[in-house]
């Protein structure tokens, strides 16, 4: 018998204690670690006959070695970000939030799978089969071969799985319903989430198919989160949201079969998820130009453009400390814009509450957007309306220089193409393309983009 010893373990991002602590060192979570027994010792029980491998040399390989062979489902937001396709003998996690819509994209997925003649395995550890038929059904798949099963115990998975011809492709639905006879702690810890999802990758890897695993984010430390797990599988993808919005982004986060920061997006609606090929488009489409605070982003998700728009609202303050509060940008970020336009350009927003939002529950994380930020607010706080064709990017330095940003190109493409005339862009972006009878406007530093605006 192995010996057990007690351990304490993050359900959040998994490090191990030696004691019991209300806030874990490694993640800064609270209420996150729990006990955790855990068979002690690495390299298996006693009788063990360790089995001698073959390491061979990295020149032999050469004939051997192929682009990973991949199935594709045809939904091409789904493809593009998982990097054109699920690999044969590969592991994926999908995360999210609860609701966001992971199993609806999975069913999805396994129908579009199974119409191109895929054999798919559909494990639901949540719902039971009727109800997973029930949401097919609304999702207009089934009429599929996709196979069902609901089972949460590791053992038992891996004996329906085997049963009959090879599966193409496994879902997993979720990773913290999985329970193994072989590991003591109570479900949906992190011992029993790693040891389920050992178990799930090394039969993909045995076998040839592709794994794919959904993990719920969790606030709490209740149950183990996806990123307890994330180092062991092959891809991560997050599937992102807004409630209040219809719209979902399917976000690459880790890929060793191809890229990262790459993006699907997705509508849900009535019947399900709608691939959304222009973005752009959705993000611009209850856009009011004419009011003034704000500006239109030339962005980009990995090599895909999007524009989106950021709107501020610079408002006389009535409380001693004023408020800032933005949403869907890092606040961080603001405060630091702010400064520069108060030591740089003598604006000053002391007081002032600022409010910031991007349009559409959308999330930017690219420096590149200062430049549309910082017009935003001047906008605001001179109540003077931007041009409604004109597109902004660039970063900002401390100095109120504006900075270059990478693929200038593309996103005067993206903008042209959706009728945005004019930008305002960095100074020696080298890749300016000539627009035919657009006007490209370089900005040196932010004082420069000041009296544009404001006259
Ligand atoms: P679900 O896929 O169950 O989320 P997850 O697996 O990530 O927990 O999606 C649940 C939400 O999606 C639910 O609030 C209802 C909504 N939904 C639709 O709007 N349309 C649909 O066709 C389906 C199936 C779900
Ligand atoms: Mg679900």
């Amino acid at each position: 018998m192995a010996k057990t010893r007690t351990q304490f373990v993050c359900q959040n991002c998994g490090t191990v204690h030696n004691r019991w602590a209300g806030k874990c060192d490694g993640c800064g979570e609270w209420n996150t670690i729990i006990e955790d027994d855990q068979m002690g010792g690495i390299g298996g029980g006693p009788g063990k006959v360790p089995k001698k491998g073959r390491a061979v040399a990295l020149t032999t390989l050469s004939g051997e070695t192929e682009e990973a062979p991949r199935i594709f489902t045809g939904i091409s937001e789904l493809d593009r970000a998982t990097g054109g396709g699920f690999v044969r003998g590969s592991a994926v996690l999908i995360g999210g939030d609860p609701g966001i819509g992971k199993s609806t994209l999975l069913m999805q997925a396994a129908a579009a799978l199974s119409r191109r003649g895929h054999r798919i395995i559909y494990v639901s550890g949540e719902e039971a089969v009727a109800q997973v038929r029930l949401r097919a059904q609304r999702l207009d798949a089934a009429n599929t071969e996709v196979l069902l099963a609901a089972e949460t115990n590791v053992e038992d998975i891996l004996a329906t799985i085997s049963e009959g011809k090879r599966p193409d492709l496994v879902i997993i639905d979720s990773i913290q319903t999985l329970w193994s006879d072989t590991a003591d702690s109570a479900p949906g810890t992190v011992t029993q989430v790693r040891t389920g999802v050992q178990a799930m990758i090394r039969y993909a890897k045995q076998t040839g198919a592709a794994m794919v695993l959904v993990g719920h984010v969790t606030k709490e430390g209740q149950i183990a989160g996806p990123r307890v797990v994330e180092h062991m599988v092959d891809a991560v993808l997050y599937f992102e949201g807004d409630r209040g919005h219809h719209y979902r982004i399917l976000r690459t986060v880790k890929n060793r079969f191809g890229p990262t920061d790459e993006i699907g997006v997705f509508e849900m609606s009535d019947k399900g998820l709608r691939e959304v090929s222009n973005p752009s488009e959705l993000f611009l489409g209850e856009r009011n130009a004419k009011s003034p605070g704000a500006a239109v982003f030339a962005g980009m998700e990995g090599t895909r453009p999007v524009l989106v728009e950021v709107q501020a609202l610079v408002a006389q303050t009535s409380l001693g400390t004023p408020r800032r509060a933005v949403v869907g940008w890092d606040s961080s970020r603001l405060s630091m814009i702010l400064a520069v336009l108060e030591a740089h350009c003598g604006v000053k927003l002391g007081q002032h509450d600022v409010y910031l939002n991007v349009a559409g529950g959308y999330r930017i994380s690219e420096p590149a957007a200062d430049l549309a930020v910082a017009s935003a607010l001047v906008s605001s706080l001179a109540g003077v309306a931007l041009p409604a064709d004109c597109v902004y990017f660039g970063e900002i330095s401390l100095s109120g220089a504006v900075r270059p940003v990478s693929q200038t190109g593309q996103r005067l493409k993206e903008a042209e193409k959706l009728g945005f005339a004019r930008a305002m862009l960095p100074v020696s972006s080298a890749e300016v393309p000539k627009g035919g009878n657009s006007r490209w406007t370089e900005i040196e530093d932010l004082p420069d983009l000041v009296s544009r605006i404001a006259g």
